[in-house]
């Protein structure tokens, strides 16, 4: 995927005010598909992170995140909240929601640092394209030249064996095996 930095673009300081949203890019796939890169999402693309986060079919959302507890029956606003920050690729032509990866400060037990989690989801008709890995990458780092010294992690299931490659593919190395049963922490420092 080509992705090309929106020139002229205002400066701003992260997080954003709740339903702001800020163009930042714009991206073109190996298929010749037109994406947009946004920092934020607006009330509409929230609206449909809720739908996405209860679709059923998606068996991965539902087996691998707690966005149905979060977007879908959780308010969008209480997550905002915490002070995390999201990034959207959106699909041009059907201004479809296709991939979202957000971060936001939260400090990571045992080490010290800018620790920022991270977390990441591609949807159905977008996933195992290879649009996440560039898209995140470019999130990671337009993130980081906001924030002076930042380093990430993610907390993933350990099943989620798809979220670990992917993880690795984007520089995070396994940390800790073992924090709480399920899961694994990777870091990207
Ligand atoms: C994890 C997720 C975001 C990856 O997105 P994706 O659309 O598959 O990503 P890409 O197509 O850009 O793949 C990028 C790289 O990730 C790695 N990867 C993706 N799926 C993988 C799998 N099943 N096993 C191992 N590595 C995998 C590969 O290195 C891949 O590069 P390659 O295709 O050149 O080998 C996506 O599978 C997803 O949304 N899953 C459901 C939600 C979820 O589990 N989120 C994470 C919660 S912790």
């Amino acid at each position: 995927m080509q992705i090309i930095t929106k020139k002229s673009l205002e400066k701003f300081s992260l997080s954003l005010p709740i339903y702001s949203d800020i163009k930042i890019a714009d991206a073109t796939s190996k298929e010749g598909d037109n994406f947009y890169i946004f920092a934020g999402l607006d009330k509409e693309k929230v609206l449909q992170l809720k739908t996405l986060s209860l679709d059923e079919s998606d068996k991965e959302i539902q087996k691998n995140t707690s966005d149905r507890k979060r977007f879908g029956l959780g308010l969008y606003e209480d997550w905002y909240k915490k002070g995390r920050t999201p990034f959207a690729l959106i699909h041009k032509n059907t201004n479809k929601l296709a991939a979202l990866i957000w971060f936001g400060a939260e400090t990571l037990e045992g080490e010290k640092g800018n620790f920022h989690t991270s977390a990441w989801r591609s949807y159905p008709g977008f996933r195992g394209k290879g649009l996440m890995k560039e898209f995140a990458n470019f999130a990671m780092n337009f993130y980081a030249e906001k924030i002076p010294d930042v380093k990430f992690w993610a907390k993933i299931r350990k099943e989620n064996i798809g979220s670990i490659g992917f993880a690795q593919a984007i520089g995070f190395k396994k940390m800790q095996e073992n924090p709480d049963g399920d899961f694994i922490v990777m870091v990207k420092r």
